[in-house]
């Protein structure tokens, strides 16, 4: 145990100590929480109303090991197994990025340009942990998808969650290089692809290099993925179909330039996540078809 949370101390003083531990953190209180419901098995309204009580020896010792954990840059998410997304619950492992709150604009653009009651083909690109694709099938209840991912270790995950959530008879998951190995026919295609440029990689805050690299990085200039889909981007989108990319800081007008080229006849435009910067492109076939 940590000397900060040795001795008998109540859970309240528990989570303080714990909180202090974790300062260079970007979110000490809230991760300490985390962990502690972990150590102790309470919800919040539990460390509430047993803030006063002793944290017994057992736990605090769990606790203390979380904390040992977290306080050398390990996310909390690959600490607690699970993240949520979309207000669906997914298993992660340090094999699948740790889905991104700021990725919510991505199905927020889809449910602005789609009907609910409509029954659509989704294609999720990378799919990870699957939470685009879980999301769109939970927001879209007729309409079945695909998720595609070069790494067999992030289909399990991604499968083994659309079971979790009840959405597998709708959900197909296959490993594959992007969509080359895909028959087309999706009317709706969402990927958050790996962006980072090579060379950004030493300055990555300490937790982001406990995802998996491949999740992450994407040559020299961070384009690549774009590239390599947008290649086959005209080949599987239907002609009515709407395309959503996740994109990195600075990227969003070159890709709207790469869009636009694959996509001449499509309306395209920017999508901005919570902090209103821009965080998608999207290109919408539809508009340009209603037009004929
Ligand atoms: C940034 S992560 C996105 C994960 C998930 N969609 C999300 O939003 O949290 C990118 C994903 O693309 C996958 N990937 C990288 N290269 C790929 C390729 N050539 N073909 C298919 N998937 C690839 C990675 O394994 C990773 O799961």
């Amino acid at each position: 145990m940590t000397s900060e949370l040795s001795g008998a101390l109540t859970l309240g003083k528990a989570l303080r100590a714990a909180a202090a531990q974790l300062k260079a953190a970007p979110t000490p209180l809230l991760d300490a929480r985390i962990l502690l419901k972990l150590a102790s098995g309470l919800d919040d309204a539990g460390l509430i109303a047993k803030s006063d009580d002793p944290l017994p020896a057992e736990q605090a010792n769990i606790f203390s090991g979380l904390i040992t954990r977290r306080a050398s840059g390990e996310p909390v998410a690959y600490i607690t197994g699970i993240k949520e997304f979309w207000s669906l619950e997914f298993h992660v492992s340090p094999d699948v990025l740790i889905p991104r709150d700021d990725s919510e604009c991505l199905i927020e653009a889809v449910i602005a340009r789609r009907a609910k009651d409509e029954a659509y083909n989704i294609l999720d690109l990378g799919t990870g942990s699957g939470c685009l694709l879980c999301a769109l099938l939970e927001e879209f209840p007729l309409s079945v998808g695909t998720g595609v991912d070069r790494s067999p270790a992030a289909i399990a995950i991604a499968r083994a969650n659309s079971q979790r959530l009840g959405l597998a008879p709708r959900a197909r998951f296959v490993v594959g290089d992007w969509a080359k190995a895909l028959e087309g026919g999706f009317d709706t295609i969402v990927a958050n692809p790996p962006y980072i440029p090579d060379g950004d990689r030493p300055g990555l805050r300490v937790d982001v290099g406990y995802e998996p690299a491949n999740a992450l990085f994407a040559g020299e200039e961070g384009l690549d993925a774009y590239r390599a889909i947008l290649a086959d981007a005209p080949r599987i989108l239907g002609s009515h179909g709407l395309m959503v990319f996740e994109v990195g800081d600075g990227q969003a007008e070159k890709l709207v330039e790469m869009v636009t080229k694959t996509f001449p006849e499509a309306e395209t435009s920017t999508i901005n996540d919570l902090k209103g910067r821009p965080r998608g492109v999207l290109a919408d076939r539809k508009s340009f078809a209603e037009k004929d």
